[in-house]
């Protein structure tokens, strides 16, 4: 006799996976390249189990199909996203910011300038956006900066708001900056780094989906960071993400793109400026 196949011995079986698959790709837009499925199917089992589920189908059929924005929902996209970021990943996109910010205050020194880091995962880019212009600008500069951060996983934005980092997180940190900028860990917390509190308090960081229609942040920001996101949009969605952020931007407003992200086309209210610059028409 043939032993039995592994989906009809494995109450985790990759057959009954397939359901939480279509979830994902139906519900919440994202579509599981073949390569991480496994990785997820590891990280979920785990998670879930927990919770007494005796097998994904089990999970799909009394979280998901019930409550499809619910918990399990929210689990999904926190296991599922690629979340890798870095403090100052892109140099010369930090220098760019340093130098419009300073340029938009000497034009306008009484007005806000709002900044996005849309994508922000942990928070390394909105508090290296925080660093770069605390290097750049006066006290009185600085207190005119608003940056606002958004990522769709809770557990993300959890770790970003926290601002605790471990060694490798600060490892290409100049020592400048690690000196300047982060609070060294005491007792049990030793071998964290904290970020300061007058770089901590600039940001404001949002729960937001970039997919969603209604996005309630300010019509006006000087430059949006969408870094390395649109990689999880299909090509018509790319589209549609790049016109709403152009909608986001003050006319002459700039949005910074990944440099590796391929964009076969951008909206006519933006005009590119070099592969991961673009401005918005003044
Ligand atoms: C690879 S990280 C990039 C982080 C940072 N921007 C950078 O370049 O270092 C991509 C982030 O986009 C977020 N993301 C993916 N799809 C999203 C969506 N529909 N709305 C908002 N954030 C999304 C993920 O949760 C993840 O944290």
């Amino acid at each position: 006799m043939l032993p039995p196949s592994p989906s009809d011995s494995e109450p985790w079986s990759e057959k009954d996976f397939a359901a939480i698959v279509a979830f994902l790709r139906h519900q919440i837009g994202i579509t599981l390249e073949p390569h991480r499925m496994g990785l997820l199917q590891a990280r979920l089992r785990s998670r879930v189990q927990v919770k007494d589920f005796s097998s994904f189908c089990q999970f799909h059929e009394q979280v998901l199909r019930n409550d499809p924005s619910g918990w399990g929902a929210q689990l999904l996209i926190d296991l599922s996203t690629v979340n890798h970021t870095s403090f100052f990943r892109e140099p010369a996109h930090f220098t760019f910011l340093s130098e419009h910010v300073s340029a938009s205050l000497k034009d306008a020194p009484t007005s806000t300038v709002r900044l996005w880091s849309a994508g922000c995962s942990s928070g390394q880019e909105p508090y290296s956006m925080s660093m770069a212009l605390a290097e750049a600008l006066p006290p009185h500069g600085l207190a005119k900066v608003e940056i606002w951060a958004s990522d769709l996983s809770l557990e993300m934005l959890k770790v970003a708001a926290s601002a605790i980092y471990a060694t490798r997180d600060v490892q290409g940190v100049s020592p400048a900056r690690l000196r300047r900028f982060f609070l060294l860990g005491r007792g049990p917390r030793e071998g964290s780094f904290r970020i300061v509190p007058e770089i901590r308090d600039l940001v404001k960081f949002r729960h937001l989906d970039l997919r969603n229609t209604i996005w309630a942040l300010p019509t006006d920001f000087h430059i949006i960071f969408c870094r390395n996101v649109s990689i999880y949009f299909a090509e018509e969605e790319r589209l549609v993400l790049l016109n709403r952020l152009s909608q986001h931007l003050r006319p002459g407003g700039w949005l910074v793109m990944g440099k590796g992200e391929i964009l076969p086309s951008v909206p006519a209210s933006l005009r590119k400026h070099s592969p991961s610059l673009y401005q918005r028409e003044a």
